[in-house]
């Protein structure tokens, strides 16, 4: 090391830091995992390849669950009921209780930071119905997601980042993490990061890392994520020799516009639109009688692919379905639902006044992820130990798989689990970290692996540029790992992802500069990206049941004898992948509830 702390490599110069915590992330989750470590005194980090506000919790709309009761009375007995019911049982019940029980007081600190949710009559925070969410278990619909109009993630992002810099957290803006450091132990001691405006390289060293990095919806061709969604977190975690979760069951949102894929809210369903065919039928009505247009969002993106194959799609190829709105009061539409009727104009020029929205079930979120304890550890399994704890590591968030929504979740359970999840990792930080706490030194060669990843991809000189390998790996998860899944068709796009992934060692880069390239953080991404696309294709051929989002037409029931358990999917670098489970938590965490058994999921 030289005296200005940085360290000399061979080929790159090093700058090292030091911090308790550094979360890599600034969506909801990281903020608020920032915003914990620091008010309980631990020095913290933030790495973030995109400026915090730009984090795709930015773009949630229809807002965050918790049971208020503000439009009726609630419990969060009932919503941990739908919560398990919509995960298909393969959500573990004792997370699902602590992400239910602390949803309200969440929703209220965002409240008190200044998050400018809609009101109702009387000033308290609006509740709108969403998917699956059900009254006195499963008695009727509730109204248990409370919306700042439908722009509710923008407006938590960015009051959690005006949270964050009042507290002492240092913020490393537009700096891409680029491979976790692991050491000969197995213990997490920190990440290794480009900054991406001037080339420079750094080493962060930790007491615990977290990875706050998001899911990974551009390993497909249309989703609802943004372009930064490249699973960064996920990849690392595979890259460091550990497993993912549950990768098989992938979400699709019923609505994406069509064809562009942006989101258009459930909310629009909850405020009374609803969705219809060629035939101008409400077909919903025959799907799901009781819940309807307000089915989980596995059961109605299903409903609607069957509308479509069986011929009642919409539009000159008969290929997407329409959703109206236009029926609605237009002072609702404007009060409520302003942001998406901006994309609808924008986006498929419509007036949702006056004509409906074709719309098209669209990849959104991923139930898998790197898998964790409720404190946000991660877990891995371990000889006699199904949990054990890898030291120096948490995830949180979209990255990780807690599993609070085993094989579906529930709309508007994403941004509740953000902030109740951020804020147990950062209390778990508390507990076990010390202030300024002593680190042992990094060896010296620590940042080897991650640098020699960058210079191979800097120098890559293949024949295949990166958009084109993306394009294909795309396109293959798109057609073979979709709503509806067979045998034969996941075999296929297993086959298929597998030469996508050879095709990494003919990956062309042509810029060879360490700033602001994109053509090489791209690379980077895609690598990222190609391990979870491949994972995923694996773990979905290897599950021969229908549970959630992952519907097989070949194994069309749910078979809790043999399929009750967890993916675990580890990956080598030759893309060979290994399977193993892991026990579904039947457990609750406290007596305040029981296990609550399965049964058949209907709506
Ligand atoms: O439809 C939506 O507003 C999305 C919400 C969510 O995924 O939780």
């Amino acid at each position: 090391m030289t005296a200005n702390g940085k360290a000399a490599g061979p080929a790159y110069p090093i700058e090292d830091h030091t911090y308790d915590v550094v979360v890599v992330g600034a969506g909801g989750a990281g903020l608020r995992a920032v915003v914990g470590c620091s008010e309980a005194g631990l020095r913290t980090a933030c790495v973030t390849k995109v400026f915090p506000t730009r984090s795709h919790t930015v773009a949630a709309q229809g807002g965050i669950s918790a049971s208020l009761g503000n439009m009726h009375p609630d419990d969060w007995r009932w919503h941990m009921y739908d919560t398990v019911k919509g995960s298909d049982w393969l959500g573990d019940q004792d997370s699902i209780e602590y992400m239910v029980r602390n949803a309200p007081a969440a929703v209220y600190e965002l409240e008190h930071w200044g998050v400018p949710f809609s009101r109702t009559e009387d000033g308290k925070i609006f509740q709108r119905p969403f998917g699956g969410m059900t009254r006195d278990f499963g008695k009727g619909q509730a109204q248990r997601t409370c919306a700042a109009a439908d722009r509710t993630g923008h407006a938590m992002l960015h009051t959690m980042y005006g949270q964050a810099v009042r507290h002492s957290a240092e913020f490393f803006i537009e700096f891409f993490a680029i491979d976790l450091i692991m050491d000969d132990q197995g213990v997490c001691r920190g990440v290794v990061a480009l900054k991406l405006d001037d080339g420079t390289l750094h080493r962060f060293r930790a007491q615990t890392t977290i990875l706050a990095t998001g899911g990974y919806g551009r390993a497909y061709q249309s989703c609802t994520s943004a372009h930064t969604c490249t699973g960064d977190g996920g990849g690392m975690a595979l890259r460091a020799g550990l497993p993912l979760q549950d990768m098989e069951f992938v979400q699709f949102h019923p609505t994406g516009i069509f064809p562009a894929g942006c989101l258009i809210t459930e909310g629009a369903r909850g405020e009374g639109g609803y969705l219809v065919n060629a035939e101008g039928e409400r077909f919903m009505e025959r799907y799901a009688p009781s819940a309807k247009d307000l089915a989980s969002r596995d059961v109605v993106s299903r409903a609607m692919t069957i509308e479509i194959r069986e011929g009642r799609g919409v539009g000159k190829k008969k290929d997407h379905i329409f959703l109206h709105l236009d029926h609605l009061d237009p002072a609702v539409l404007h009060q409520r639902l302003p942001g998406i009727s901006e994309s609808a104009k924008i986006f498929a020029g419509v007036d949702v006044t006056r004509e409906p929205i074709p719309v098209l079930p669209t990849v959104h979120y991923n139930m898998g992820g790197i898998p964790t304890n409720f404190h946000g550890e991660v877990v891995v399994k371990k000889p006699g130990d199904d949990d054990a704890v890898v030291q120096g590591l948490m995830a949180v968030g979209e990255a990780a798989c807690v599993s609070v929504h085993g094989a579906n979740r529930l709309g508007s359970n994403s941004l509740i689990d953000l902030v109740v999840f951020g804020r147990a990792a950062a209390l778990r930080c508390a507990e076990k970290l010390t202030p300024d706490g002593k680190q042992p030194e990094l060896p010296a060669d620590s940042a080897d692996k991650a640098l020699a990843r960058l210079d191979h991809f800097r120098n890559a000189s293949g024949g295949t540029p990166t958009a084109k390998l993306r394009d294909s790996m795309q396109r293959v998860m798109q057609n073979n790992c979709a709503v509806f899944r067979t045998g034969d068709v996941l075999a296929e796009g297993k086959d298929l992802i597998h030469k996508v992934h050879g095709g990494i060692s003919d990956i062309g880069v042509t810029d060879r500069s360490l700033i602001w390239n994109t053509d090489l953080i791209e690379t980077l991404e895609l690598d990222n990206l190609i391990v979870q696309a491949v994972v995923t294709m694996d773990s979905a051929v290897n599950r021969t049941e229908s549970r959630g989002a992952h519907a097989r037409e070949d194994f069309s029931e749910r078979d809790d004898k043999n399929w009750m358990k967890h993916t675990l999917a580890w990956i080598d670098p030759k893309a060979n992948t290994t399977i193993d489970y892991r026990p579904v938590h039947s457990y609750t965490m406290t007596n305040d509830i029981q296990y609550i058994p399965p049964k058949a999921r209907v709506y």
